[in-house]
């Protein structure tokens, strides 16, 4: 693209408090790294992501939207993960919250070149932000800004790429006995049989109206990410295992092992807005010694 384009390939966020911190890309409005008040990396980024359109950077947290996957018409997962984003200035869009200790706002617009594939008007904006106990919180709103009295629908996740140890000693637990919708086999739906979600082969279910709370559980590190979700009543589970991953460019023959992807999401019932009206979805991720959350 232009010189001014390529500037912005750099134009990074670090927001570190001692040793905790994350790191945004305004290409996707991309959180790439998120870290606890060790030192230690939370999420998965690949080594071979590159960091530049078109393809959305593979790992951290990109932004799905305005669909998700290749449920509906437009390309992959929607676009929103790879155009640039903004620094939104507008303050009075989030409410100051006092037990942040330190956040960034972005806002994505509909570009004119966007309403070609999807021609509707929008403001997006992404609050990222680190909680007192080194929380990462995302909210993103979303507002139909049309001038022509149309109402727009949408799908979205937030496609968090979470660190593991190693994948076949993880288990999710909070999505036992959920109806879900097997990416694998057609769309169809299953109902979840049994215990807390193991991982022996690849899988890629969408989860159906899930409590509000997930847990990931690393029995290697020791360690427990806890989900917490607002208005994204969906949750994506999805681990590519070999042979998908040897098919991804972006993406190590072996670092499925060290992956997770678990995504608070809006599939099944797309969201509607009208014009003037918006919507909201909330993620808060915690990472916590195990030992700290037995009997969960
Ligand atoms: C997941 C989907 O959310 O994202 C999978 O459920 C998909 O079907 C995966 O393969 C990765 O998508 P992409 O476009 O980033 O390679």
């Amino acid at each position: 693209g232009s010189s001014a384009e390529k500037s912005n390939f750099f134009f990074i966020f670090y927001l570190f408090l001692l040793l905790r911190g994350f790191q945004v890309y305004l290409f996707g409005g991309h959180v790439t790294s998120w870290k606890n008040d060790h030192g230690e990396e939370l999420l998965f980024v690949s080594s071979k992501a590159l960091f530049k359109p078109p393809k959305a950077i593979r790992g951290g947290i990109p932004i799905c939207f305005p669909q998700f996957s290749n449920h509906g018409p437009l390309e992959q997962h929607g676009f929103a993960r790879n155009r640039f984003w903004s620094i939104d200035t507008d303050r009075p869009a989030f409410p100051t919250n006092s037990s942040s200790k330190a956040h960034i706002d972005l806002i994505l617009r509909s570009s004119e070149e966007d309403m070609k594939i999807w021609p509707h008007s929008y403001e997006f904006r992404l609050r990222v932000a680190l909680g007192p106990g080194g929380d990462l919180m995302l909210t993103s709103r979303i507002r139909n800004t049309n001038t022509d009295g149309k109402p727009f629908t949408f799908t979205f996740a937030y496609h968090t790429y979470f660190s593991v140890s190693d994948i076949s000693e993880v288990r999710v637990e909070g999505l036992e006995t959920l109806d879900y919708l097997d990416n694998l086999q057609n769309k169809e739906r299953f109902t979840e049989q049994g215990d807390a979600i193991t991982f022996e082969t690849e899988l890629d279910k969408i989860y159906l109206s899930t409590p509000t709370k997930i847990a990931i559980l690393d029995h290697e590190k020791k360690r427990t990410f806890v989900i917490r979700k607002d208005g994204l009543p969906d949750a994506v589970v999805w681990n590519p295992w070999d042979k998908k991953a040897k098919a991804m460019a972006d993406f190590g023959d072996d670092e499925y092992k060290h992956m997770l992807c678990v995504e608070a999401a809006a599939i099944e019932k797309p969201i509607t807005l009208k014009p003037g009206e918006e919507w909201r979805g909330r993620q808060e991720l915690s990472a916590v010694p195990s030992s700290y959350c037995s009997g969960q």
